[in-house]
């Protein structure tokens, strides 16, 4: 079973033939909003809206914890697709670009990021060298590529904390760290699956240049935002179309 998690502008996939919701009970509170499962191309398929399904949930308040555990545990997910927004920092990932990000850098604070509280289990540290899961990245580029769609291969994902974008300086020291993306929802939803041990990789689509990088002058549009998001998910529904077929 493949979930999919959508983020910005993705909150219903056309494509979905879907069968039934289900409004999950977790052990940590509500989900974003209803599991929606469903078949694309004769695979089973469950979905969730990160935002919620009209769009009201700002990225620090995202119960990533409960998405994650009905995810794995109610649905049954095997693998998790998550479809996010980024600003661009790298200056040949122009907005409309599709990126499969490699690594992640995490800027994000007081967001509960870990089922491994403590008390009477034992402490467990996971490994999370490789934050994406390898087979699931080559899955989604060589579905791109059938599709005929063009996607960069591996990005570095600083995920920051928001709900405001960031200055200036907070780009030019991101970048100085090694991000290529940044974006707010990225972490701790990666760590979070990898606890769970369900793979999980990350299709990102580049809705602006980050501060400071198109033209240091303007200040970020958000109207130009919504229609570089609208155009360019179509090719991500195409993609994970194809990754459903495969
Ligand atoms: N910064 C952080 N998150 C984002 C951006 C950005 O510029 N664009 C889309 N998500």
């Amino acid at each position: 079973m493949l979930a999919i998690i959508g983020g910005s502008g993705l909150t219903q996939l056309a494509n979905l033939d879907v069968s039934r919701r289900e409004v999950a009970r977790t052990p940590y509170g509500d989900t974003s909003g209803a599991l929606i499962f469903g078949r694309i191309g004769g695979h089973e398929v469950v979905f969730i809206a990160r935002h919620g399904y009209g769009h009201t949930i700002p990225p620090h308040l995202v119960n990533y914890r409960a998405n994650i555990w009905a995810l794995a545990k109610v649905a049954g997910a095997t693998q998790i697709v998550s479809v996010a927004s980024v600003g661009a920092i790298r200056s040949d990932l122009a907005p409309g670009a599709v990126v499969v990000p490699h690594q992640i850098i995490d800027y994000t604070h007081s967001r509960g990021n870990t089922f491994f509280e403590g008390g009477d289990s034992q402490v467990v540290h996971v490994d999370f060298t490789h934050p994406y899961d390898k087979k699931m990245r080559a899955g989604l580029l060589q579905s791109a590529q059938r599709c005929g769609e063009q996607v960069f291969d591996g990005a570095v994902y600083a995920a920051t904390q928001g709900p405001r974008l960031e200055t200036v300086a907070e780009i030019d020291r991101l970048e100085r760290d090694g991000a290529d993306i940044v974006g707010m929802t990225g972490m701790p939803e990666a760590v979070l699956a990898r606890e769970l041990e369900v793979p999980y990789a990350a299709v990102c689509v580049v809705a602006n240049w980050a501060a400071g990088r198109a033209d240091s002058r303007d200040s970020i549009k958000f109207d130009r935002i919504e229609q570089v998001l609208q155009e360019n998910l179509a090719r991500v529904r195409a993609i994970l179309e194809k990754l459903c077929q495969d």
